[in-house]
């Protein structure tokens, strides 16, 4: 069973009948149960699933892992360090600090700065927010923070705000400009307004990458905006923060080294495997006025370099060496190499939108800044209003899922359903891409009952790179 292998199935969904035999399997009997039978099940258990890694997957973030990633997991797993403890795990844990204090370097953070690992972006944009709370709004007067998103910003920082214990009535969501990225503006005038009304802003959250569109909101004008109210920035990079290891686009991101924290997911574009969160803090002993605390069992003693225990800089207890899979991933393929393969991303994204430009009757809703590509069949000479074309585009989405072509799955943009696309998979050739973005051509006439013939056209297999170490291939392509 090679997860690479595109002929396999991108989505497949248990039905009634697979839930109770999952069911079944779940089960423990009274007697024991043989390995092989039992790996055979999980073999069968994880089938149903969508699979990030396929070729054709543009869904979400796809998480892509290098098998280098696994290698990492595996003697995480194996040694089941528990990174809690500076004492109980001095060398997974100067590695995480090590690494840590790099990755602040390449995203432009200062010398001051900390982190932590964490187990994705919610968790750290939570960790970010607690860290907001506590060090931009004084206790005493909780209840009159106010906090400024966007209107595409991700979920998790709302859930985040809820769980930190701030209500709706203390968050504004603040429209985007033309191109999905805060409009500071109109930020600046909510500020002043708050500021008026006896409020207390204390928090700004931007995005380095947004979900929808991979916008980077105006960072510099951001941090400018925060010194100047004296409130916290936290910057949500789960998606983008990656851009900062490439040579070529790493400008892309300039001004997120001015954030007071940054979220950046590894199992997003560092080619991890799901559970690979990072919160960096641009002064790290802020950290610790959030997470620090003692206990007659826990006796902390700090490394001899004076870092201090990850418990005390991170809302976890309990942890796993997440660092290690990413040390693995990077020392092994070098930088240099990472930063190429997410240059690649950005590369695809740019040839998607070309060969969608070229197709005609599809409307490039965002062009890319990242690697995400958002658009909507829209065939320029007819006239099918918006409700229809609506319709049309989740159709599309649904047979390119339905007929194994791809998963290109739909979003809303001001109102209007989208199709969106991101590639973060380095094994995707520019070929992959044309060829899976004329056969999503040929579905949408077929949507549209344009060419009823093409129902019967036969369909030319789409092959892709694979190799045992995926990503080494293309990449030497291209060099
Ligand atoms: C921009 C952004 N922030 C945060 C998150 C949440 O990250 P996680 O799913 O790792 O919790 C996502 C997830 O896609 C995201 O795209």
């Amino acid at each position: 069973m090679n997860p690479m292998d595109s002929e396999e199935p991108i989505l497949r969904t248990l039905d009634s009948s697979g839930i109770s035999k999952v069911q079944e399997m779940t089960i423990p009997g009274q007697e024991s149960s043989e390995v092989s039978k039992t790996l055979q099940d999980a073999f069968s258990i994880f089938d149903n699933r969508l699979r990030h890694d396929h070729p054709a997957c543009f869904a979400y973030m796809p998480s892509y892992p290098s098998p280098l990633a696994w290698i990492g997991d595996l003697l995480t797993s194996v040694f089941n360090v528990n990174a809690a403890m500076w004492n109980n795990s001095s060398g997974p844990s100067v590695v995480e600090n090590t690494l840590l204090r790099w990755l602040a370097d390449q995203a432009g953070l200062p010398q001051s700065a900390g982190g932590c690992f964490v187990s994705g972006g919610s968790m750290a944009n939570m960790s970010a927010i607690v860290m907001a709370r506590d060090n931009a709004l004084p206790q005493r007067r909780r209840s009159d923070g106010v906090a400024y998103l966007s209107d595409q910003t991700h979920i998790s920082v709302a859930k985040g705000l809820h769980m930190a214990g701030f209500c709706d009535y203390q968050i504004r969501t603040i429209p985007t400009d033309n191109d999905f990225r805060f409009n500071v503006e109109l930020l600046n005038q909510a500020i002043l307004e708050d500021k008026a009304n006896g409020f207390l802003p204390f928090l700004i959250v931007g995005s380095c990458g947004t979900t929808n569109t991979g916008s980077i909101d105006p960072l510099h004008d951001l941090a400018d905006l925060a010194e100047k109210h004296s409130m916290w920035l936290h910057v949500d990079g789960a998606y983008g923060a990656s851009i900062s290891l490439s040579e070529t686009n790493k400008y892309l991101a300039d001004g997120l080294g001015r954030a007071d924290t940054v979220s950046w997911d590894a199992h997003k574009w560092l080619f991890q495997t799901i559970g690979s969160g990072i919160l960096l803090a641009k002064h790290g002993w802020k950290l610790e006025k959030s997470f620090s605390i003692e206990a007659d069992y826990i006796k902390t003693t700090r490394a001899p370099d004076g870092s201090t225990s990850f418990y005390n800089v991170s809302p976890e207890l309990s942890r796993p060496s997440r660092a290690m899979s990413l040390w693995f991933t990077l020392k092994v393929l070098g930088h240099q190499r990472v930063g190429k393969m997410i240059d690649q991303g950005v590369t695809l994204a740019s040839v998607a939108e070309q060969e969608l430009i070229d197709l005609g009757d599809w409307e490039i809703v965002a062009p890319p800044t990242l690697s995400v590509v958002v658009f909507r069949y829209s065939p320029f000479n007819l006239s099918i209003d918006d409700k229809e074309l609506d319709s049309i585009n989740l159709a599309i989405s649904k047979r390119l899922i339905a007929e194994n072509v791809a998963a290109i799955f739909t979003t809303k943009l001001r109102g209007r359903t989208v199709l969106r696309l991101c590639v973060i998979n380095p094994l995707v050739q520019q070929e992959n891409i044309k060829q899976i973005l004329q056969r999503m051509n040929q579905t949408a006439q077929k949507e549209l009952g344009l060419h009823p013939s093409l129902k019967e056209a036969p369909i030319t297999p789409i092959s892709f790179c694979s190799d045992s170490l995926p990503h080494v291939q293309p990449m030497v392509q291209q060099e």
